[in-house]
């Protein structure tokens, strides 16, 4: 039975693409895709489609995909059916909390406002701090809205922390750590148990190859 793989397209990409390649899956067609969407593996028997990290966990959930490749902190926002089998230590950043330095954020009494692009991770956030948020969604370049005044600080992804230090602003606290994850839908994981557990075992094979290089 054939696979059907749904891929975070953007930032993971390159690196899921180089993680299948490093194990043997024949992934020409994704490397010189053009405008097309959907790709037959030219060695195994899997079809892969590149989706928005959104959309990715939508077709895993509703079974289109048997299996999706996506960041934890999608992951944690929406929230999905399917199982996590396996983080691929790739696209590894942080979910943080920052303000203007000013702000004195996490002392504060009272109501703050936060903007991020995650408000359930937000929120959750604050909650457990103990802190009374409102919580401003944003759709992307968060980092403006406390220079602009909209929200007293963020909960965005930090990766280099360029971001940040180019717009003057200081990370307060982490909230988790965050990379790439392997999920499965379940309906997916009891009738092609084989082929699915095979991927899994694949890709965790250069997880661990590429960990005892880096010790
Ligand atoms: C993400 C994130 C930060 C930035 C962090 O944004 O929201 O803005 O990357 O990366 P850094 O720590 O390496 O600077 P993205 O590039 O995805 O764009 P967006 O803000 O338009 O969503």
């Amino acid at each position: 039975m054939s696979l059907s793989i749904a891929l975070t397209k953007g930032r993971l990409e390159k690196k899921t693409i180089e993680m299948l390649d490093q194990v043997g899956y024949g992934t020409q067609n994704l490397k010189t895709k053009g405008r097309t969407l959907v790709f037959e593996d030219t060695l195994k028997p899997v079809q892969y489609f590149l989706a928005k990290s959104n959309d990715v966990l939508t077709y895993v959930d509703h079974g289109v995909a048997d299996i999706g490749i996506v960041g934890k902190d999608t992951l944690m926002e929406r929230g999905s059916t399917a199982y996590e089998l396996l983080d691929l230590e790739i696209g590894k950043c942080r979910f943080c909390v920052a303000s203007l330095p000013e702000k004195k954020l996490l002392k504060k009494t009272g109501h703050i406002k936060i903007g991020t692009k995650y408000p359930r991770v937000a929120r959750e956030y604050f909650l457990k701090q103990g802190i009374d948020v409102e919580v401003i969604k944003i759709e992307g370049s968060v980092e403006l809205a406390p220079i602009l005044g909209l929200a007293d600080g963020i909960v965005d992804i930090v990766e280099t922390g360029t971001t940040l230090k180019e717009n003057g602003l200081v990370l307060l606290d982490t909230v988790c750590d965050i990379s790439a994850r392997v999920i499965v839908n379940k309906a997916s994981y009891k009738l092609k148990r084989e082929e699915v557990l095979q991927f899994v075992q694949d890709l965790e094979s250069v997880v661990k190859l590429r960990a005892d290089k880096n010790r």
